[in-house]
C-alpha cells in the first residue's frame, strides 16, 4: 500500500517516525508531507532518511522546485497515486482546514486533490478537543467520508489527564489498512442494501416521510463495495451522493422499494434492510393540491407492504439483516423483530439517545444474531458501525457454514 503520511504541528509529531516504521514493517511505501509547523517538532531529514523518499514541506519553498511549479504539479501527481492519505498527528488547525476546504499549504491542498481514502488521527489538548468548533469540524469530516481515529484519554503534554492523546500507533496502522487496503472478504457476494426514508404522497406537493438520512445504509453499501462485493443500493430520497462503484437504484415510495428489492432479490447473497420504510400510506393521492377550507382534514392511512416479510418468505440460503430503530425497550423489541421476520442479524438502535439514529454521523447499536450472540457497540462513526456489521455477517456465516 502506498501511503502519504501527513504530519502537522502537534507535540505528538515526535511519534511520526515510529508510525512510519510500523507502516513500513507492514509493507507500506511511505511518502511524507509536513506542515511548516510540524518541522518545529520533527525534522524532514529524519523522515526522508526513514522513508527513503523526498519529504514535501512547502508549496513553493521546496529546494527541488523551480518557482514552485514542479512541486505544484507534484502534489496532484502524488494525490492521484497514493492508496491512502493518513494524517497523524492532526492539529485542530488541520481539521478546520480540511473540513472547510482551505488549501493554503501543501498538505491541505493535497487533501482536496486526492480521491484516496483519508484517515485522520487528531491529537491535542483536551479543552481544544472538546471545543464545539473542533467537534463540528470532526462531524463535517465524518460526513465527508473521512475516517477519524479518535484520540485517547491519558496523560497529556501539559501534565494533565484528559482526552486528546494521539491514539495508539498500532490502532492507527490497523485503521489505515482497513481504509487503504480493505480485505476482499466479500468478493463473490452480491449485497443488496436498502437505505433512506420512503415518501408517501398526499397530493402533488405534500407527503408523509420520516427522519431517516440514509447515512447508515450508504456507509454499509460503501463498505461492502470496498470489501469486494457487487453492491446494489436501493434508496429512498436522501441528500447523499451514491457511493462510487455501487449500483444505485433510487425509489420514492415503499411500493417502489418493494418492487426493486423483489426484482433483484434472486441476485443477492446478502440482504441488508437499513431503510426506514413508511409503514402506512394515504389511501389515495389527490391529483391536485388540497385546498384549505377552514375545516379539519382527515387522512385515511392504509398499511404498506411488509418488504422484510416478503423477503423472508423467499430467504433460502441468503443472509438477511434488519434494523430496529426504537425509542423504548430496544433489546426486547429487537429480539421480537429478529424472530418475527426470520432475520439472521438484527441491528438495534435507540434513536432517542444523543449520537444515535437518524441524521447523526455516529450511532450506538447492539448487533443481535439468530444464534444468540449479542454485541454492544458504544458510540462510534456510522462507517465503523458498518464495518462491524459486515464483520458480524461473515462471522455468522462461518458459524453456520
Ligand atoms: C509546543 C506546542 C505544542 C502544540 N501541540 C499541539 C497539539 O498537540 N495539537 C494541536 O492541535 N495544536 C498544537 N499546537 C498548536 C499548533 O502548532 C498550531 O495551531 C499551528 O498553527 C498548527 O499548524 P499546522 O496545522 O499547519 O501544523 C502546539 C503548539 C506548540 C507551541
Amino acid at each position: 500500500m502506498k501511503v502519504l503520511l501527513g504530519i502537522t504541528g502537534c507535540i505528538a509529531a515526535y511519534k511520526a517516525p515510529e508510525l512510519l516504521r510500523l507502516l513500513q514493517k507492514r509493507g507500506c511505501e511511505i511518502h511524507v508531507a509536513m506542515t511548516e509547523n510540524a518541522q518545529n517538532f520533527v525534522t524532514a531529514t529524519t523522515l526522508a532518511a526513514l522513508s527513503r523518499n523526498h519529504v514535501f514541506t512547502g508549496m513553493f519553498s521546496d529546494p527541488d522546485s523551480v518557482s514552485g511549479l514542479d512541486i505544484a504539479i507534484d502534489h496532484i501527481r502524488l494525490a492521484h497515486s497514493v492508496d491512502l492519505l493518513l494524517v497523524a498527528p492532526a492539529t485542530a488547525n488541520a481539521l478546520a482546514k480540511f473540513a472547510n476546504g482551505i488549501a493554503d499549504d501543501f498538505l491541505s491542498t493535497l487533501y482536496l486533490a486526492t480521491r484516496a481514502p483519508v484517515v485522520i488521527a487528531p491529537a491535542m489538548n483536551s479543552d481544544m478537543w472538546s471545543h464545539p468548533a473542533v467537534q463540528a469540524n470532526l462531524r463535517r469530516l465524518v460526513s465527508l467520508g473521512v475516517s477519524i481515529v479518535e484520540p485517547e484519554e491519558g496523560y497529556l503534554a501539559e501534565g494533565i489527564i484528559g482526552k486528546g492523546r494521539l491514539a495508539a500507533l498500532e490502532t492507527i496502522v490497523d485503521r489505515a489498512f482497513q481504509a487503504g487496503a480493505p480485505p476482499q472478504d466479500f468478493r463473490g457476494d452480491t449485497v443488496l442494501v436498502t437505505a433512506g426514508p420512503t415518501c408517501e404522497d398526499i397530493d402533488p406537493v405534500r407527503f408523509l416521510t420520516n427522519r431517516s438520512s440514509g447515512k447508515m445504509g450508504y456507509q454499509l453499501a460503501q463498505a461492502a463495495q470496498r470489501r469486494g462485493a457487487r453492491t446494489l443500493l436501493v434508496s429512498g430520497p436522501t441528500k447523499l451522493d451514491p457511493p462510487g462503484g455501487v449500483e444505485f437504484i433510487d425509489v420514492r415510495t415503499t411500493e417502489q422499494m418493494r418492487e426493486q428489492v423483489m426484482k433483484h432479490l434472486a441476485e443477492a447473497s446478502i440482504v441488508i434492510k437499513a431503510a426506514a420504510v413508511s409503514d402506512f400510506r394515504p389511501s389515495a393521492t389527490a391529483g391536485q393540491k388540497i385546498k384549505k377550507d377552514g375545516q379539519s382534514l382527515f387522512l385515511e392511512l392504509v398499511p404498506n407492504p411488509d418488504i422484510l416479510k416478503e423477503v423472508a418468505a423467499k430467504k433460502e440460503s441468503r443472509i438477511l439483516v434488519g434494523f430496529a430503530a426504537e425509542t423504548e425497550s430496544v433489546l426486547q423489541n429487537g429480539l421480537k423483530k429478529l424472530e418475527a421476520k426470520s432475520l439472521d442479524l438484527l441491528v438495534a438502535n435507540d434513536v432517542s439517545q444523543p449520537g444515535a439514529g437518524f441524521d447523526s454521523d455516529t450511532n450506538i447499536v447492539t448487533i443481535l444474531t439468530r444464534d444468540g450472540k449479542r454485541l454492544e457497540l458504544g458510540k462510534r462513526s456510522k462507517a465503523d458501525v458498518a464495518e462491524q456489521i459486515l464483520n458480524e455477517i461473515l462471522a455468522f456465516r462461518k458459524r453456520h457454514a
